[in-house]
């Protein structure tokens, strides 16, 4: 029997996971270690669990290094890649928002100038296109994004909001909502031919025990 192999975000959305694999009855015990190890094997299902970086995730799911990933929807819109999106698995629940000072609200789709400051280029593009044919510029950055409108560098943000409280303590607001976000489960499109049976059974029990929770 293959292995399979599931591709798994790095950090807090990892943890939800391997916790949710755990319950399905997966052998988790290593990865809960918190080691520096990558790769974990459960050899009585024959299933590999990497860890990689969120951003990678699509990309070894497209190329069938996985055949699942779990990943934030935010990762999943923002690099656009050719995969199954299958299951909403809810947990890591935010919203990628337009943020900035309040008085940049009634000015947001006046500007043909408007730079907006991001670790989102490809959804803050899209958004302001389809909000209202709106060509922006984007500013890339990798971190810290809402230091952006504060020292003049942006007009605005599109990022991230999960609580309120960066916004809240750099002084800035939502100033429009983009879109809702959480973990979702991917799946590489030749790996669903091939092993459609144990996929869709990840799947299924997955969504149960999300259901069961709720
Ligand atoms: C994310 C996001 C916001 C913040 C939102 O940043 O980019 O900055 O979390 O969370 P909140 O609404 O609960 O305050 P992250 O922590 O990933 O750090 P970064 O700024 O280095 O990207």
């Amino acid at each position: 029997m293959n292995y399979i192999t599931v591709a798994l975000a790095k950090g807090r959305l990892a943890d939800t996971a391997v916790a949710l694999f755990e319950k399905l009855g997966y052998n988790v015990a290593e990865m809960k270690e918190k080691t520096r190890k990558l790769i974990f094997v459960d050899e009585e299902k024959k299933f590999k669990f990497i860890l990689v970086k969120a951003s990678d995730v699509p990309v070894y799911v497209e190329y069938g290094a996985a055949d699942i990933g779990i990943v934030g929807r935010d990762t999943i819109l923002e690099e656009g890649r050719n995969l199954y999106e299958t299951l909403n698995l809810g947990f890591g629940a935010c919203k990628m928002a337009v943020c900035g000072p309040q008085e940049m609200k009634d000015k947001l789709h006046t500007s043909n100038t408007l730079r907006v400051a991001t670790k989102y280029p490809n959804i803050a593009r899209e958004y302001f296109r389809k909000a209202c044919g709106q060509t922006i510029e984007i500013i890339p950055l990798s971190g810290s994004v809402e230091l952006a409108p504060i020292v003049g560098l942006s007009e605005v943000i599109v990022d991230i909001v999960e609580s309120g409280k960066t916004l809240y303590e750099n002084g800035l607001t939502v100033l429009e909502d983009v879109c809702p976000l959480s973990a979702w489960m991917v799946v590489n499109r030749v790996s669903m031919k091939m092993e459609p049976g144990r996929i869709m059974d990840v799947v299924e029990n997955l969504n149960k025990l999300i259901n069961e929770v709720d």
